[in-house]
């Protein structure tokens, strides 16, 4: 089947409109391309323009876009990835925020986005493994990802040595179990997150998840453009609870996208404050 420029570019235009993601014809054609061709054999499209028809018209469920979306995301994390930012959370960033909450009230935590589930299960098990405010207070941890596959990877918890090899042998041997050549979490910790499918651009499917005294926001906005960055960072303003803390990735500055949040410094290490 015939995968001309111009159809990337009417592809890759639908894409941005309702993901954010931007992708480039020298860097993505290829994989654009791939995924148009097994679709159209799969589905029995002949053509271009019948495959975007039914992306665009006939696809209620929104399963075919899903499908490309599936295709097109950058899903590398690992445990302990910027570590120093779960120790600021715990050092620093939870006993201010224990201050400041009603007692009863827990304290609730985003990785927006989660990928495969590790930036949100090192948060659980950097919490676990401090002996403070863990005992006095309820946690929420939610982890939400536009990518449904990378979503049903995490809810099952079962990850490759690459992924946990940041992780000290005590922590491996304590949380983690062989099998069948994996290292699976413990079921206790797998249970503690609530994980879903959900774009961060979507304004509905972002409030229904509620208020946040915390959110990780690392190594998606770099995906985006100026205008998606500035849309996304301010979803996550309105997601926070007053005083509510956001962590990016390390290439990625708030106060060049919007300048909204106080930015505070710990060790060299930037957070931004609403
Ligand atoms: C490189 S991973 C980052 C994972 C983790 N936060 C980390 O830093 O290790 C980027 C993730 O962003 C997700 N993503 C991209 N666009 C998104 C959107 N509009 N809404 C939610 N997630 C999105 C992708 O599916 C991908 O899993």
């Amino acid at each position: 089947m015939v995968f001309s420029q111009e159809n990337f570019e009417k592809l890759s235009e639908y894409i941005y409109r309702k993901s954010g993601i931007h992708l480039e014809y020298t860097k993505h054609y290829e994989k654009l391309r791939k995924q148009v061709t097994k679709r159209s054999e799969s589905e029995g499209f002949d053509s271009f323009r019948k495959y975007f028809y039914t992306l665009r018209f006939e696809d209620q469920a929104g399963a075919e876009f899903e499908e490309l979306i599936n295709a097109v995301t950058v899903n590398e994390t690992y445990f302990y990835r910027e570590n120093h930012q779960f120790e600021i959370l715990i050092n620093e960033l939870l006993p201010m925020i224990n201050q400041t909450k009603r007692a009863n009230e827990p304290i609730r935590i985003l990785c927006a986005p989660c990928s495969t589930g590790e930036e949100p299960y090192s948060v659980a098990l950097h919490l676990l493994e401090d002996d403070g405010i863990v005992n006095e207070r309820d946690f929420e941890i939610f982890g939400i990802d536009i990518d449904s596959n990378v979503i049903e990877k995490a809810k099952k918890g079962l990850y490759s040595d690459r992924s946990i090899h940041a992780l000290s042998p005590a922590i491996k041997r304590k949380y983690f179990n062989k099998k069948m050549g994996y290292n699976e979490l413990d079921p206790d910790i797998r249970e503690a997150i609530t994980f879903s499918k959900a774009n961060v651009f979507d304004k509905q499917e972002m409030n229904a998840l509620g208020k946040f005294d915390v959110i990780f926001s690392r190594n998606m906005l770099i995906y985006f453009d100026d205008a998606s960055k500035k849309e996304v960072a301010m979803n996550f303003y309105n997601m926070l609870n007053p005083e509510g803390f956001i962590m990016l990735g390390h290439a990625e500055y708030m106060n060049r996208i919007v300048t909204v949040f106080k930015p505070i410094q710990f060790n060299k290490h930037i957070i931004y404050q609403k």
